[in-house]
């Protein structure tokens, strides 16, 4: 059963044990906006938890992702359902909220704790009514992320990257009072991860430098960019290159330290760049204009991704756009072709160790320029 229909079966039931069920969030917000959701969350008022994860078991296997926060995932959909909350701040940090179920609270009230008025709309699953308690009609209607509550805004400091990222995706402005408060909030109890997540979805969006500009009004992109002088600028022309990488957020990310020495490229990546093979694979990337065959080939060699290397140079210096793009076809045709293998030189007398990886290493060099059978011609003798 496709989604939507199961939401709308879902809501019947709910309805029939006297309850009311409502789409929440950024699917609510997508769909007046005309953009694709991927995930379809569902708050349901007037059900207790038991009652409502019976009911929903009928539709399928039901996760329960935390049960003391009466929340429920249907597995092999996209449907999140939860019962309305409360949230608490009982510490630092952006986890450190003691969270309450209570399915007889009003949608008014478990509106008001979300981030943005655009985020807080709500729409009645059956009927289609829209239930907008914060004018967040009228902001999505003139592109203003404006935030709902100032106490429950500030207590979660990863709301101001959010502003940030959402204005960088949607191409929303930011409310002045909205920056003002981001102004006040302090950063640094961020994890690693969430820093990475939206750090990630900014350089994917529409407008990624909009995330970095808009960081910069707010007076924070110290926290975590601090290496960034300059507003980044990504042209159209590196945004459609973007589109043809295969890892899209490491090109975007070699852009983004262009002009950085690569110290500050490996401090500035550490602070929210999380994997490990990243970080190295990004550190190899020293994007260099260089276009000799084998100084770039030998740095092609390193890469998991020379394809995307290639990208960030053609997009870094269109001047050379051109050899860029032959030489990356040269470098294809190389990976291609037949390569001196280590039992064709032990075949030619060589002994088997290190000496001989030695030589493979200086071979394979060779091999950017000349043919097999000349380089093995020049072996045997
Ligand atoms: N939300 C919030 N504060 C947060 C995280 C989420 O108020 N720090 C609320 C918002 O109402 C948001 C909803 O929870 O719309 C769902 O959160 P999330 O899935 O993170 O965001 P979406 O708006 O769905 O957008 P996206 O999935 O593109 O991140």
């Amino acid at each position: 059963m496709e989604d939507i229909v199961k939401a709308e079966a879902i809501a019947s039931k709910i309805a029939e044990a006297g309850g009311r069920a409502y789409y929440v969030g950024g699917c609510v917000r997508d769909k007046l906006l005309k953009r694709p959701c991927k995930d379809l969350d569902i708050e349901v008022y007037g059900i207790p938890a038991e009652k409502l994860e019976e009911l929903l078991s009928s539709f399928g296997n039901v996760l329960t992702v935390g049960k003391s926060f009466g929340i429920f995932k249907l597995e092999h959909t996209s449907l999140d359902i939860a019962l309305p909350r409360t949230e608490e701040k009982i510490g630092e940090g952006h986890r450190a909220f003691l969270t309450s179920a209570d399915p007889f609270l009003s949608p008014e009230t478990a509106s008001s704790r979300r981030d943005f008025t655009v985020n807080a709309l709500m729409e009645d699953v059956l009927s289609g009514e829209i239930h907008d308690y914060h004018h967040g009609l009228e902001d999505l209607e003139k592109g203003i992320l404006r935030h709902v509550n100032d106490a429950s805004f500030s207590e979660d400091p990863l709301r101001v990257l959010r502003a940030a990222r959402f204005a960088a995706q949607l191409g929303f402005d930011v409310a002045e009072e909205t920056r003002e408060l981001c102004r006040k909030i302090d950063l640094s109890s961020l994890s690693r991860e969430r820093v990475e997540g939206e750090t990630e979805k900014a350089l994917l969006s529409r407008e990624p430098g909009r995330y970095f500009r808009e960081l910069r009004q707010m007076e924070q992109l110290e926290e975590y960019y601090a290496e960034l002088k300059e507003d980044p600028v990504f042209d159209e022309r590196v945004l459609a290159l973007r589109d043809e990488a295969k890892e899209p957020v490491e090109y975007m990310l070699d852009i983004l330290c262009a002009g950085m020495t690569a110290k500050e490229k490996e401090s500035f990546l550490r602070r929210f760049v999380t994997k490990k093979y990243e970080l190295k694979e990004l550190k190899y990337r020293t994007c260099e204009d260089i276009t000799e065959k084998t100084a770039l080939f030998t740095k092609l060699d390193q890469l998991t991704e020379p394809g995307d290397y290639l990208l960030v140079l053609r997009a870094l210096y269109p001047q050379n756009e051109e050899k860029y793009i032959a030489l990356g076809k040269d470098y294809q045709s190389f990976l291609q072709k037949e390569h001196i293998s280590g039992e064709e030189l032990i075949a030619l007398g060589m002994k088997p160790g290190k000496e001989l990886g030695e030589l493979m290493k200086k071979i394979r060099k060779e091999e950017y320029t000349r043919s097999k059978e000349e380089i093995l011609e020049e072996l045997k003798k």
